[in-house]
């Protein structure tokens, strides 16, 4: 079996459509799915910069590369029916809460239209058998619990972020029981994930990108709220949950429809000032401005995901402990810093240095 391997060949010589294969997590996700053997076929936005993920591993040139908007139904639903692809996986949205506030219209416009047109291309193309929509942990309603939430727990959120991810679960929840849930059509599900880290990431206002921006160009990085405490994940491991549910309703269809948590395990409690630590433990030299960190955990800003639905019925389950996702991660960043290194063979050992754990 090929190293990288954890899908029992599912996923070979099949065709997959990544929406947002551009980004950090697509494009992550497009190294994974091109080495299992897939062909790739990516539809998004160009990427936003040179060092981005897509760029430093040469993408472009190893798979089917397509830009175009989310917004624009037409152009994707004739993208889909041009490729006829057997999977597709949503992961093009605007991401970022702050972005959310400074133009609300468009993170609307893109994550909920946006996952709209997707399921009307993947209506209207009979050859998609998989659908896959990625969200996040902040679709849910947050009432600042301490326990994780379920799958079926409330969708919510107040920033527009959050709110546009609620509402793109409510559209999937929509879109599944109106027109996914008989007879010979997709089997349509969605991933919800926590605060996803690893090389290869440097979107503004994210913690890890901005210490490694900081560290690299020689300035002090400044932390934002060092103590709410986050579902923090080495990116492998949502990507191992989102193939493995692929995996499970191309096998085993409409039993695996809806919604599924990918988080850490219920112990692994981390805030951002526990971040902060870790990564001073490899770059001792990080310089870092903020007078909390270390503080004792508070209670405000607390969102932990429930995984014992993947855990039980995917069997799917982290691999990394917390001292193991910050290291693979800043192992990503120094690779790709290190200009001798070809970064996509950096990307495919970390894959089945994963794979093996
Ligand atoms: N990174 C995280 O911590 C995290 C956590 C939970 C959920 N998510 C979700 O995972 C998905 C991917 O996130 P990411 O971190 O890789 O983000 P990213 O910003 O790195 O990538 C976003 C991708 O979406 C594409 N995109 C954005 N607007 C578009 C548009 N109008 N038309 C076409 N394509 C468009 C971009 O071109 C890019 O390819 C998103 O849905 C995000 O909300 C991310």
């Amino acid at each position: 079996m090929n190293s990288l391997d954890l899908f029992s060949k599912c996923y070979k010589n099949k065709k997959v459509i990544i929406t947002g294969h551009t980004g950090f997590k697509g494009s992550w996700m497009a190294i994974w799915l091109k080495e299992l053997g897939a062909e790739v076929y990516g539809y998004s936005l160009e990427p936003s910069l040179e060092k981005d993920n897509f760029v430093t591993t040469e993408l472009s040139k190893k798979i089917n590369h397509n830009i175009g908007d989310i917004r624009d139904k037409e152009k994707l639903e004739t993208y889909f029916n041009e490729v006829k692809p057997d999977f597709a996986f949503h992961l093009a949205a605007q991401p970022l809460v702050i972005e959310s506030y400074n133009d609300p219209h468009y993170n609307f416009e893109t994550n909920l239209m946006g996952t709209v047109n997707f399921f009307e291309a993947v209506r209207n193309c009979p050859s998609v058998k998989v659908a896959v929509n990625i969200t996040t942990d902040k679709c849910y309603q947050n009432n600042e619990w301490m326990w994780g939430y379920r799958e079926n727990d409330a969708m919510g959120g107040d920033d527009p972020y959050s709110a546009s991810k609620g509402c793109s679960e409510l559209i999937t929840n929509s879109y599944l029981k109106s027109f996914f849930s008989k007879g010979n059509t997709a089997h349509v599900a969605s991933g919800r994930a926590g605060n996803v880290i690893g090389g290869g990431d440097w979107a503004e206002n994210r913690i890890i990108p901005d210490m490694i921006r900081a560290y690299h160009s020689n300035k002090t990085s400044i932390i934002r709220n060092p103590n709410s405490v986050r579902p923090w994940q080495f990116v492998l491991e949502p990507l191992f949950g989102y193939l493995k549910l692929g995996e499970k309703l191309w096998n085993d269809g409409k039993l695996f429809s809806g919604g599924w948590n990918f988080g850490p395990a219920a112990f692994e409690n981390y805030s951002v000032g526990d971040v902060v630590n870790e990564v001073k433990k490899i770059i001792p030299e990080i310089k870092i401005d903020s007078p909390n960190v270390g503080e004792k955990l508070h209670e405000a800003g607390l969102l932990k995901l429930d995984i014992t639905k993947a855990v039980n019925l995917l069997g799917w389950k982290p691999k990394l402990n917390f001292e193991e996702t910050i290291q693979s991660t800043i192992d990503g960043y120094l690779q790709e810093l290190n200009k001798n290194n070809n970064v996509y063979d950096c990307r495919v050992k970390q894959i089945e240095a994963y794979c093996k754990k």
